[in-house]
């Protein structure tokens, strides 16, 4: 399609068409509730209210709450060498990921996930690879005004020199535009705009909102843009044939010659069908919930672990035992992460032999495609537990099984390398 014609077709989705209400539409069963307000412009770049700051003066609780993302933990004083808080170096907390991640970016540089507060210096900052300015779309507040200036080009743009155009991070703008009030949402990277329409469902507002960059993407080879694979599916199986469908991976294991792909942070496709998603709770119900602070009230904005927050985010269902709920997390989580790091330790088995056994040519061309077919699949389902950021709690049952069949796929490679 062309692309200025892509750019005009997108912005109507996102929000022109909505704005005039009752304009004819095509296919009125899409219709989004939350994008339905007849408020929701997309304001012209000028207009654009992009900046935290700018809503200070009006939600001054609000304001503060969403400052501390800039923190991990409560009144922990940031290390300013670091420009914020230390962040936890995943190459020595697993280090059997830099077998794994071999060959890319991930096996040299990657470190814990900080807080919306440093989106944009983390990705200015990350010493890994970055193809265009598509690599900004999940990171600063400035991304639909650079996609309104740009269109379809803004994709494989220059990521330095675009980024060098903008000094926001994430800020309200994300999620409400220039219409906090009432907490409604709105929706403003362009590839979720798309995302959605594939979806069955539409989920709550609150999971909107952290969908529209908490999610597996990748990016199109030739136009860079940020794609959302979706179209079987959002299930562990369904992405993986979107994948595979298309040929698609991301890198290819130096040892094995294995094409893999390299999972993002799938948080929304983990959580969608969950016990809590079923009961209707929304990401924003338990990471931003109701708070109240020296008598006030209001919606906090500190997006972080729920664990700081038990009462608020989980007492009104389980009740007032906070300890016990939080150990039954962690318990959770510890059988998750045991079970992920005993899939990598056979991944890390299963890459050296295939690598011993393909120097040594004592492979037929059918054993190779069979053991690369394993182990871009077994890599692929460890990965999409190991990267979702909740160590399974998301969904538990999901993770359990995802890793349960990567294990499965592992053990056939392993014996296959056995027999030879
Ligand atoms: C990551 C997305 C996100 C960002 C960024 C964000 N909000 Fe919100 N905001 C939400 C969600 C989600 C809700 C609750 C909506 C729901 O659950 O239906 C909300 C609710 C609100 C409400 C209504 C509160 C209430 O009491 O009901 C206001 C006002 C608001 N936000 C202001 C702001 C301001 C000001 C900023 C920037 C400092 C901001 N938001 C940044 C997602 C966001
Ligand atoms: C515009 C993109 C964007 C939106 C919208 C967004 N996030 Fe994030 N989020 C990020 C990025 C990027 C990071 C990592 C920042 C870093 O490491 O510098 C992050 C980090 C986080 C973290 C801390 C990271 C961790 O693993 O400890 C939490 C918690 C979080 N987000 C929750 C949410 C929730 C809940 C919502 C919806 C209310 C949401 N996010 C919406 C992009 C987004
Ligand atoms: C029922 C409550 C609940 C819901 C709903 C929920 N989460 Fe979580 N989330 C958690 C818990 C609990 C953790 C684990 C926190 C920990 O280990 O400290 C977590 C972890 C995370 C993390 C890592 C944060 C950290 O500090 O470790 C991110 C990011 C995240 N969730 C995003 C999301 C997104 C996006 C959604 C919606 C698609 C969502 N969550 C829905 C409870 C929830
Ligand atoms: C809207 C009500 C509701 C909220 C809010 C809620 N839960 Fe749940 N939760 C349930 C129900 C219902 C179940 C399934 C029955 C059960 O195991 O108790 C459940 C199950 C669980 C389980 C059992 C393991 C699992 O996933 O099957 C854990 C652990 C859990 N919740 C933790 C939390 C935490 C932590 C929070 C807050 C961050 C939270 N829940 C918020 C209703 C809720």
């Amino acid at each position: 399609m062309k692309k200025y014609k892509r750019t005009v077709i997108l912005l109507i989705i996102i929000a022109l068409a909505l704005s005039f209400g009752c304009g004819p539409r095509e296919e009125p069963e899409a219709r989004d509730p939350v994008d339905e307000d007849p408020r929701v412009v997309v304001p012209s770049p000028e207009d654009m209210l992009v900046a935290a700051e700018d809503w200070k003066e009006e939600y001054p609780l609000i304001y503060e709450s969403f400052i501390r993302t800039s923190r991990m933990q409560d009144n922990k004083v940031e290390d300013s060498s670091l420009g914020g808080l230390h962040p936890i170096d995943y190459l020595k907390k697993y280090p059997n990921i830099i077998t794994l991640y071999e060959g890319m970016g991930f096996s040299k540089e990657y470190y814990i996930a900080r807080g919306h507060y440093y989106a944009l210096e983390d990705v200015i900052n990350t010493s890994r690879p970055k193809p265009g300015a598509s690599c900004l779309a999940c990171k600063t507040s400035e991304y639909e005004k650079l996609y309104v200036e740009h269109g379809d080009d803004l994709f494989a743009r220059d990521f330095q020199k675009t980024s060098q155009e903008i000094s926001h991070s994430i800020s309200c703008y994300n999620c409400h535009r220039n219409e906090p009030a009432d907490g409604e949402i709105q929706i403003t990277s362009p590839h979720f705009a798309l995302g959605i329409e594939k979806l069955e469902t539409t989920p709550k507002a609150g999971t909107q909102a952290c969908a529209q960059c908490h999610v597996e993407y990748y990016l199109d080879p030739e136009t860079r843009e940020v794609i959302l694979p979706w179209d079987n599916g959002i299930g562990v199986d369904e992405i993986e044939s979107f994948f595979d469908e298309r040929d698609y991976y991301d890198w290819e294991h130096p040892r094995t010659g294995t094409p893999l792909i390299k999972v993002q942070h799938p948080e929304f496709e983990m959580y969608t069908g969950s016990i809590h998603d079923q009961m209707g709770v929304s990401c924003a119900d338990c990471h931003m919930p109701r708070v109240e602070e020296n008598g006030q009230e209001y919606k906090s904005h500190w997006a972080k672990s729920p664990l700081k927050t038990v009462e608020e985010s989980c007492g009104r269902c389980h009740g007032a035992d906070n300890e016990g709920l939080i150990a039954q997390v962690q318990e959770g989580q510890r059988e998750i992460e045991s079970l992920q790091v005993q899939v990598s330790d056979m991944l890390v088995k299963l890459i050296a032999d295939f690598g011993v056994a393909l120097e040594e040519q004592e492979l037929d061309d059918d054993t190779i495609d069979q053991l690369r077919s394993l182990h871009r699949k077994s890599q692929y389902r460890w990965d999409f537990v190991f990267v979702e950021n909740s160590t399974g709690f998301h969904d538990y049952d999901k993770a359990r099984e995802t890793l349960e069949s990567a294990k499965e796929y592992a053990r056939e490679a392993l014996n296959i390398l056995e027999a030879q």
